[in-house]
């Protein structure tokens, strides 16, 4: 059986996202496992398995270092149970930036190999063009301008962008040359609040924030950020929970009942049956 099998709810797509613009916020949140994409599934109309699994799930410093097959991977877990959110897989470092070719080759793979409705790519400069040439050959494009992580080493850390003039200018265009190239959508990230609103105001389709402005059409988080598990989060996280506090609470109360011999009780065990 296929791991990407569709059931009777009708799943939200790429021009159902381009629809919203100017409308109710677009709710959307990074997902990278089946567990997590269940839970998260009802409540959002978009969820990104967003390369920042690389530094969440797997420890990796910056999003450099995550290859297409992890990507296709946690794109699978999460198409296995998100049923009704549109399902977005980013492109990660390395397998887009080259040949608008080698983009398509690897932006089908992941398509057909996780049954993700659309990929996202950093819209660099030089990337507009592939935009252009993946949307005309039938692969729906969600753009990320501003704050590009997979651009961390030229930049010299994650830094907010576009707080004034060359930048600003540059960036604005960026945005609309994505939306030109025919992004269906375009996650704005960490920029200065007047930028995001003149993007969200300049481009006809929606805007996707994530440290930009409540006025974008739509806002995304980490979901681990927002949950709360990690120590450090960035100026633009609100915790909506506490998880680490909750996991380390649980499993203490694990330790203790396993040291004093409490773990596993009469109810947890099995008994051979009687006669
Ligand atoms: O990789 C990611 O999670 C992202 C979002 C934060 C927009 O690109």
């Amino acid at each position: 059986m296929s791991s990407h099998r569709q059931d009777a709810v009708r799943r939200i797509a790429a021009p159902d996202i381009a629809a919203r613009k100017g409308g109710v916020p677009i709710v959307c949140l990074t997902a990278y496992t089946a567990p997590m994409a269940e839970i998260l599934d009802e409540h959002c109309d978009l969820l990104l398995v967003g390369d920042s699994v690389g530094m969440v799930v797997h420890g990796l410093p910056n999003t450099v270092g995550v290859t297409l097959e992890m990507m296709i991977l946690h794109g699978q877990a999460v198409m296995r149970t998100a049923r009704r959110a549109m399902v977005v897989v980013d492109m990660p470092f390395g397998s887009y930036e080259g040949a608008p070719e080698t983009a398509y080759e690897n932006a089908a793979r992941v398509m057909k190999e996780t049954g993700a409705q659309a990929v996202k790519v950093e819209s660099g400069p030089t990337v507009v063009a592939t935009i252009e040439y993946l949307v005309k050959r039938g692969i729906p494009v969600m753009g990320h301008v501003g704050l590009r992580p997979q651009a961390v080493l030229v930049d010299g850390g994650f830094k907010a962008k576009g707080k004034a003039g060359e930048e600003r200018a540059r960036i604005l265009e960026e945005a609309k040359a994505t939306a030109a190239a025919g992004a269906f959508a375009v996650v704005v990230e960490g920029v200065a609040e007047g930028l995001a609103r003149e993007i969200t105001e300049a481009i006809s389709v929606p805007t996707i924030g994530i440290g930009a402005s409540a006025g974008c059409d739509g806002q995304i988080l980490v979901t681990d950020d927002m949950l709360g598990l990690f120590d450090w989060t960035p100026k633009f996280v609100r915790r909506y929970g506490d998880l680490r506090a909750e996991i380390g609470k649980a499993v203490g109360g694990y330790a203790e009942d396993v040291r004093a011999r409490r773990f596993p009780g009469p109810a947890e065990i099995y008994f051979a049956k009687a006669g």
